[in-house]
C-alpha cells in the first residue's frame, strides 16, 4: 500500500476477500507500472526500476523483498501484474490455517 501511495498518480484501489480457508489482498494503482521484465526482479533486495530512480522517490528497494519473505513464511504467495488502472497490480494470497 505504501508503494501504491508512492508510485501512483491519483488512483488506488484495494480489495480484500476471504473465505474460511484463505485471504486475498489486491492493490491496484494508476502509476507508471512495472514492465514484464522488471516484474520478475522487483522482489529482489535493493532492486529498483529505472522509473523509480527517475522519480527520486527515495526508496531502498527492500519492502517487496520483505513482503515476499513474510508471505512465503506464512505459506502464501505474492505476485505483480499489470493493473486495469494502468499501473501495478499486486496480489497477495495467504492461507488462514
Ligand atoms: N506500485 C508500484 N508502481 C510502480 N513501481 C513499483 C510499485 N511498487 C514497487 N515498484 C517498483 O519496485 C521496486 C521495489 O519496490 P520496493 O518497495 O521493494 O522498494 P522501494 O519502494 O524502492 O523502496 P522501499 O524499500 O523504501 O519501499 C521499486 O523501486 C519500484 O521500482
Ligand atoms: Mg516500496
Amino acid at each position: 500500500m505504501r508503494n501504491a501511495l508512492r508510485y501512483s498518480y491519483t488512483r488506488i484501489a484495494i480489495a480484500f476477500s476471504t473465505d474460511n480457508r484463505d485471504i486475498t489482498i489486491v492493490i491496484n494503482d494508476d502509476g507508471l507500472g512495472v514492465s514484464a521484465e522488471d516484474r520478475e526482479q522487483i522482489f529482489r533486495t535493493f532492486y529498483r526500476t529505472d522509473k523509480a530512480h527517475d522519480r527520486e522517490s527515495g526508496g531502498t528497494g527492500l519492502d517487496l523483498a520483505i513482503v515476499e519473505a513474510a508471505v512465503n513464511q506464512h505459506c502464501g504467495w505474492v505476485k505483480a501484474q499489470d493493473s486495469l488502472l494502468c499501473g501495478l497490480r499486486l496480489v497477495l494470497w495467504l492461507p488462514l490455517h
